[in-house]
């Protein structure tokens, strides 16, 4: 078999990339490991920043986004016994946030591919890279595909970058000393926005899917499991890290899912060896705090698809080339700001007698006090701006 572009996986930037590729005429062929039902209903992330949805729509998978996703124009940092809203329509006017699940822009983005006509190979068993730098060509079961290009878009644990030679990458990496425990439930939401709190238990957030379903986070230990909290000890720890201000009341329903999520920071550099480009988690982990992971999953195969139509357009590799620092700057921008959030919000030891806890609410403090400090946060969270818009 032969295509263009060989895309190994049907997460977010395989598939925006697939459809991006086929609405400039460029035809590729998406290989997955698992299946599509799989792909479809992994909870993950739920904030979409404002370029994410004008991307999305371009593309012609805005309808059901737009009609069932919702709109919030600002986040709430609770600490301190207070809330504080960062407003986004004073703050950055005419940029908002969207809440809507991954899995359901992954199903848009499935349905689109499939009617447009892209080849998604699901349930691909060893899918293996060969010859970057000559004849690209993937394999998989007894499958070959050749193509010009191979697009690794295979998440934190794929196969694309582990099949790079360990002296051509480097990796930069922190991990954290806890992860997030994070629930989806059957009860309507207790606010009309994201919070955010600071508590003194730990960081937790609430979040939403729906009118009816809500998505929470807790910090808990490095090695916590899902399946040591039980329902009504995940309820009574949301409910005392969120019952901070006075007259708030946090809703309890059944509990559709629980996991875990790590939190990691990681970069590999460069994004490109000779003919294969990583995009999205294959390249780059944020931790969750900003939101960011799926965002910056977008702004690398915005960049990409442009490289790739102007290549298959002109012969001219020049995006090609740009590819790799052009992501990486988006990249470690947003690195600061989710490391920065995370540093900011969630509970760390006290080794220190607490001078690092008090110098923690001091930043708080200044950020909800601060003009300038809070424009500084809601820029970063509804979405910088891309460099070739
Ligand atoms: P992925 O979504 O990981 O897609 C990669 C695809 O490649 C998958 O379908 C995978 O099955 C496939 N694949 C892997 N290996 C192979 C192989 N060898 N061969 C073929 N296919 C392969 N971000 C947030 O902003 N907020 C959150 O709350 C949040 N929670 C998360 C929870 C978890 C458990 C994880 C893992 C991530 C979370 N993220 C979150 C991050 C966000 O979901 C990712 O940044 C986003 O999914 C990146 O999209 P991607 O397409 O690059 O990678
Ligand atoms: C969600 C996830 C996040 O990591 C975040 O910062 C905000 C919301 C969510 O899944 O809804």
């Amino acid at each position: 078999m032969k295509a263009r572009v060989g895309i190994i996986g049907a997460g977010p930037a395989g598939l925006l990339l697939a459809l991006l590729l086929h609405r400039s005429g460029i035809d590729s062929f998406v290989v997955e490991r698992r299946s599509r039902a799989h792909c479809e209903s992994r909870v993950r992330a739920g904030v979409l920043e404002q370029g994410t949805v004008d991307t999305l729509t371009a593309a012609g998978v805005g309808e059901r986004m737009l009609a069932e996703g919702h709109v919030h124009h600002g986040i709430e940092l609770r600490f301190g016994g207070r809330g504080h809203r960062i407003a986004f329509e004073d703050l950055v006017p005419g940029r908002a946030i969207t809440v809507y699940g991954q899995q359901e822009v992954v199903k848009d983005l499935i349905a689109a591919n499939l009617a447009a006509g892209v080849p998604i190979r699901f349930e691909a068993d060893d899918v293996a890279v060969h010859d970057i730098d000559g004849d690209p060509f993937l394999t998989f079961g007894a499958d070959r595909l050749d193509c010009d290009v191979i697009a690794g878009c295979d998440g934190f644990h794929g196969v694309s970058r582990a099949s790079v030679p360990a002296n051509r990458l480097r990796l930069f990496e922190k991990t954290y000393r806890f992860a997030w425990l994070g629930v989806l439930a059957d009860v309507a939401p207790s606010a009309s926005e994201l919070v955010y709190s600071a508590s003194e238990r730990g960081f937790s957030l609430h979040s939403m899917r729906s009118d009816l379903v809500s998505r929470f986070y807790l910090q808990v230990p490095p090695d916590a499991r899902a399946e040591d909290w039980t329902h009504e000890a995940i309820w009574a720890e949301l409910k005392a890290r969120h019952e901070t201000v006075p007259g708030f009341t946090l809703a309890t329903g059944p509990i559709r899912e629980v996991d875990v999520a790590v939190m990691r920071s990681f970069v590999v550099e460069p994004m490109r060896f000779g003919r294969l480009f990583l995009a999205g988690d294959a390249a780059h982990i944020v931790p969750p705090t900003g939101a960011k992971g799926l965002n910056l999953a977008v702004a690398d195969v915005r960049v990409l698809a442009a490289a790739l139509g102007e290549y298959c357009r002109t012969g001219s590799e020049a995006g090609l080339d740009a590819y790799s620092a052009t992501c990486l700057r988006r990249v470690w921008r947003v690195q600061h700001f989710s490391s920065w959030m995370t540093s900011l919000l969630h509970r760390f030891g006290d080794g220190d007698g607490g001078f690092d806890r008090r110098i923690q609410r001091a930043r708080l403090e200044g950020v909800v006090r601060s003009r300038a400090q809070a424009t500084v946060l809601a820029e970063n969270y509804v979405g910088l701006p891309y460099e070739d818009a």
